[in-house]
């Protein structure tokens, strides 16, 4: 696994329990350290090396999966994922095409893929600063409002939606302010990228691809935040959509991952569907197993495991993708109204949910401008996505977040 420090690595370590499969990480020593006990306990082995330094990480890696006779690479962590397609390459595995990678990384990239491949997406343009991006938007005709946001990073880091261009200053300063990616110290491409709006629901759908053969995964409605921040606020599985969209959204989904050169592993793509119309437009995809605790909601809802097909996926072998139940999941974060110190959080206990709790009283609040500023997260399983939904809405508010 090449990197599985993220919101993934718990579902990985319980597919490779159930797999009967022994997992080493590739990381940096002071990550590694920082591991939850549970990922730490459950690898076998550690690769520490540089996954800054391309051909350091690259010969560290070759040697490490030599020795210890590794059968596949897992790409976890969004900026290393082609520095798995390189390592799978060199030595012989299943993996990506290296060729394509790095648009699974770069949203500019990402771009050119789409529309080489013919796939809905936004318009676009690239900034290097505020002046370039009054121009770009004019000569682009992207509209307002419009989206600026960072050419590489996550978590809706340095992403807003500009009203007007009032308001496009700061937000390429937002987009342009991250040099260096946490925890690891990446170098990133500091481009802003534009895009035209696209307005509708959101959904997310996962694609597995095995040999170059995509298999789709469930689709999941996405909640964000309305305004300048489009935080996610939840998941639910399934979509509430009509069968025929399910299969278009899945379609669209499986393009954009073969157009990024996913060939073996999973990536998770988001679409929005604009009012009047039945087509799925791409926003983003990831050559990496889902974040926000995508993989037990859809396994609650399916059982489906995303993780088990990932690590199917990269060992060469068919994944599991027939879903064994047609039930429902649902998950809310609890996000704070402003930053400041978490005095109090209380999240009441109903059957059919569980929750967890993120941060602890004393702990730092974010401002609410991304995905870190999150306290905690309520998962419902119930028969029905209404029912799921409902319930985790009802814990939700019932819930007490105390931000001094
Ligand atoms: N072109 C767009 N049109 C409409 N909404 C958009 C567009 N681009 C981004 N958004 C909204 O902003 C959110 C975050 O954008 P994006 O997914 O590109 O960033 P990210 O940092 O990769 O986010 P995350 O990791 O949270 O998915 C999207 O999920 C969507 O709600
Ligand atoms: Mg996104």
């Amino acid at each position: 696994m090449i990197e599985p420090m993220g919101n993934a690595g718990r579902f990985l370590v319980e597919a490779a329990e159930r797999l009967g499969v022994r997992l080493y990480a590739a990381t940096h020593k002071e990550v590694h350290e920082d591991y939850p006990d549970r990922l730490r306990a459950a690898l076998v082995g550690v690769c520490a090396t540089d996954l800054t330094d391309t051909p350091r990480a690259l010969a560290d890696m070759e040697a490490f999966c030599r020795q210890h006779a590794v059968a596949g690479v897992a790409p976890c962590f969004e900026l290393f994922t082609p520095l798995a397609a390189l390592l799978a390459e060199r030595i012989g595995l299943p993996g990506n095409d290296p060729r394509l990678a790095r648009a699974a990384r770069n949203k500019i990239l990402m771009g050119e893929a789409f529309a080489a491949a013919g796939i809905p997406a936004p318009r676009w343009a690239v900034a290097h600063d505020a002046a370039g991006a009054y121009r770009a938007a004019q000569v682009h005709e992207l509209g307002w409002p419009l989206v600026v946001k960072p050419a590489e990073q996550g978590g809706s880091w340095g992403v807003s939606v500009v009203d007007g261009p009032d308001r496009l200053a700061d937000a390429v300063a937002a987009a342009q302010q991250f040099t260096h990616a946490h925890p690891h110290g990446l170098e990133l491409d500091t481009r802003a990228l534009l895009q035209e709006y696209i307005p509708g629901a959101e959904y997310s759908c996962d694609t597995v691809v095995a040999g170059g053969v995509a298999y789709p995964l469930p689709v999941v409605a996405k909640d964000t935040t309305e305004g300048r921040y489009r935080i996610e606020t939840g998941h639910t599985c399934p979509a509430g959509l009509p069968a025929p969209l399910v299969r278009a959204v899945q379609h669209t989904a499986a393009r954009a991952a073969l157009a990024v050169g996913v060939r073996n592993g999973i990536a998770h793509t988001e679409v929005k569907i604009p009012p009047g119309t039945e087509t799925p437009y791409v926003i983003e995809t990831g050559a990496r197993p889902p974040g926000d605790n995508l993989c037990e909601v859809i396994e609650a809802a399916t059982g489906v495991s995303e993780a088990v097909a990932h690590l199917q996926a990269v060992l060469g072998l068919v994944p599991d993708t027939v879903p064994s139940r047609t039930d429902a999941a649902s998950i809310r974060f609890l996000l704070p109204e402003h930053g400041g110190v978490l005095r109090r959080v209380v999240i009441p206990d109903l059957p059919g949910t569980h929750s967890e709790v993120h941060l602890r009283p004393g702990d730092v609040v974010p401002e609410p401008a991304d995905s870190t500023c999150r306290i905690g997260h309520v998962v419902a399983r119930a028969e029905t996505a209404d029912q799921a939904r409902g319930l985790a809405d009802r814990v939700a508010a019932r819930s007490r977040v105390e931000v001094g």
